[in-house]
C-alpha cells in the first residue's frame, strides 16, 4: 500500500482493492515540475490520514489536454475521479455542468476569508464554491539580470524597450560568439497561448471581450495592433521561431540553458531557474512586472489551480479531507517553499521562510492580486478554442490579414455567447 502511495506519481496501477478500513480515493492531476514537493504533501497526508489511500492519476502537463481528459471522465459519471485539480477558467463550466460538488460545508466562511479574495470570487458561481484555490498564477517576465546590468539596461518597462534591450544583448553576445534569443514564451495553440495574448491585448488598451458591451474586442485597433507586433517583433524578431511549439517547459527549458535574455512565464519557473541542479543560470535571475505598450498599462493574465471535487464521486466524505488537505495553509507553504507556487492564503505572504525562498513575493503581491481574469463563462472552453485558432493563425503566418482573422473570429464568438442569456 505504501509503495502504491509513494508511487502514485508514476502512475500505479493499484488496484482498487479494498483494505479493511482504507477508502481509497482517485485524485486526477498534472505531471508536477518540482515532483518532491508533491512527494512530501502526500507522504504526510498518508502518515495522518492513514484510513485514506490516495490514488494520484496524472494527466498531461497543457491545460487544454488536461481538460480533454478531465472532463471526458465528468461526462461519463465515471468512479475514477474523486477529487481533481481545475484550471481556474472551468469553475463556471464544471458548476454548470453539475459536475463539480459545492464546497461550502469542505471549507466554511471562516477558512474562506483566509484566502486571497480574488481566488475565492474566481471558484464562486451562482454564491457557491466549487474549487479550493491551491496556488494563484499571475504572468510575469523573467530576466537575466547578468545580461542586463553588463549592457547598462533597467527591466524594460515597454515592448519596445525589452525589443531594443534584446537586439542589443543578441548581438552583443554574438559578437563574443554566444548565442542567444531574445524571447522565451508560450505561442503554441493551447490555453497558454491565450494567456500570453490576452496580455499584449490588454497592455495596448485591448481586450478579448468588451468590458462595457460584453462582446469581443478582438477586431478593434488596439487588439489588433497587439497581435500585429507579436507577429512581427515578438515571433518575427527577437524569439526563435520554434516558440511556436512551445508550452511552458520547453519555454523555460530554453531559458535554463542560458539560451533566452527574457522568459514570460509563472511564478513557478523562479524555483526551478535558481536550482544549479536543473539550471545554467541560477543566480542570474529577476522578475519584473510585464512590459506595456507606450501609454498603456501593464497587465498579467489571472492563472491558478484550484482542488475540486467530482459531483459523481462516492467517497465524498474522503474526498473533503484530502481536498481540505490540499488547501491547508500547511500544503501551500510546501508548494511556496518548494516549488516557487504563489500562495492563495493571505498568511503566507509574510511568513519569513516563504519570503526568503521567494524573496520577489513582497514586491509581486500586487501583480498576483491585480491579475486580470479570462471570461467567466460556462462556455469559457468554446471561446477560448476560438481565440487559439484565431491568435495562432494570426501570429504564424507572416503575411496574415489579422484585420480579416479578427473579424471572422469576432462573428464565432458573438455567436457563441448569445447562446447564454
Ligand atoms: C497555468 C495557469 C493556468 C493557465 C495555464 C495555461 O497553468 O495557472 O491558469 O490556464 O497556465 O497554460
Amino acid at each position: 500500500m505504501l509503495l502504491c502511495f509513494l508511487g502514485m506519481l508514476l502512475l500505479t496501477s493499484c488496484g482498487e482493492k479494498k483494505e479493511a478500513g482504507v477508502t481509497t480515493i482517485r485524485f486526477v492531476t498534472w505531471k508536477p515540475n518540482q515532483p518532491e514537493a508533491w512527494d512530501e504533501i502526500f507522504r504526510i497526508f498518508h502518515q495522518e490520514n492513514p484510513a485514506i489511500m490516495v490514488q494520484a492519476e496524472t494527466g498531461p502537463h497543457s491545460s487544454t489536454a488536461f481538460h480533454d481528459l478531465l472532463t471526458q471522465k465528468l461526462k461519463n459519471r465515471s468512479k475514477d475521479a474523486d477529487v481533481f485539480l481545475m484550471d481556474v477558467i472551468w469553475t463556471a463550466e464544471f458548476a454548470a455542468a453539475g459536475w463539480a460538488e459545492p464546497l461550502d460545508k469542505v471549507m466554511p466562511q471562516t477558512e474562506r476569508d483566509r484566502f486571497i479574495r480574488s481566488a475565492i470570487v474566481a471558484n464562486t458561481y451562482d454564491g457557491l464554491l466549487y474549487g479550493i484555490p491551491l496556488f494563484i498564477d499571475s504572468g510575469v517576465l523573467f530576466y537575466r539580470k547578468d545580461l542586463l546590468a553588463k549592457y547598462g539596461f533597467y527591466p524594460p518597462r515597454t515592448w519596445d524597450e525589452l525589443v531594443h534591450q534584446a537586439r542589443t544583448i543578441t548581438a552583443g553576445e554574438a559578437a563574443e560568439a554566444r548565442e542567444i534569443s531574445g524571447f522565451s514564451g508560450q505561442f503554441k495553440q493551447y490555453e497558454g497561448l491565450v494567456c500570453n495574448m490576452l496580455e499584449y491585448l490588454l497592455g495596448n488598451g485591448g481586450d478579448i471581450l468588451s468590458p462595457v458591451s460584453g462582446r469581443a474586442a478582438i477586431a478593434e485597433q488596439p487588439s489588433v495592433d497587439a497581435v500585429r507586433f507579436v507577429r512581427d517583433s515578438i515571433i518575427g524578431g527577437i524569439a526563435p521561431k520554434g516558440v511556436l511549439t512551445y508550452q511552458e517547459p520547453e519555454s523555460l527549458d530554453l531559458f535554463l540553458q542560458g539560451r533566452a535574455v527574457f522568459l514570460r512565464s509563472w511564478p513557478y519557473a523562479w524555483e526551478i531557474a535558481n536550482d544549479p541542479a536543473r539550471s545554467q543560470i541560477a543566480g542570474k535571475v529577476a522578475l519584473a512586472k510585464l512590459p506595456h505598450f507606450a501609454g498603456g498599462k501593464s497587465y498579467a493574465t489571472l492563472g491558478g489551480w484550484q482542488v475540486g471535487i467530482s459531483a459523481f464521486s462516492q467517497k465524498k466524505e474522503a474526498a473533503g479531507i484530502f481536498a481540505r488537505f490540499l488547501g491547508s495553509e500547511r500544503t501551500q507553504k510546501i508548494l511556496a517553499l518548494r516549488a516557487g507556487r504563489a500562495p492563495t492564503r493571505t498568511a503566507l505572504y509574510t511568513d519569513a521562510e516563504v519570503l526568503a525562498a521567494n524573496p520577489h513575493f513582497s514586491d509581486m503581491k500586487e501583480v498576483f492580486l491585480s491579475a486580470y481574469p479570462r471570461p467567466r463563462s460556462p462556455l469559457y472552453p468554446a471561446l477560448s478554442n476560438i481565440l487559439q485558432r484565431y491568435f495562432s493563425k494570426a501570429i504564424s503566418d507572416r503575411n496574415s490579414d489579422i484585420q480579416r482573422e479578427a473579424e471572422e473570429a469576432t462573428g464565432e464568438i458573438d455567436r457563441l455567447l448569445s447562446l447564454t442569456p
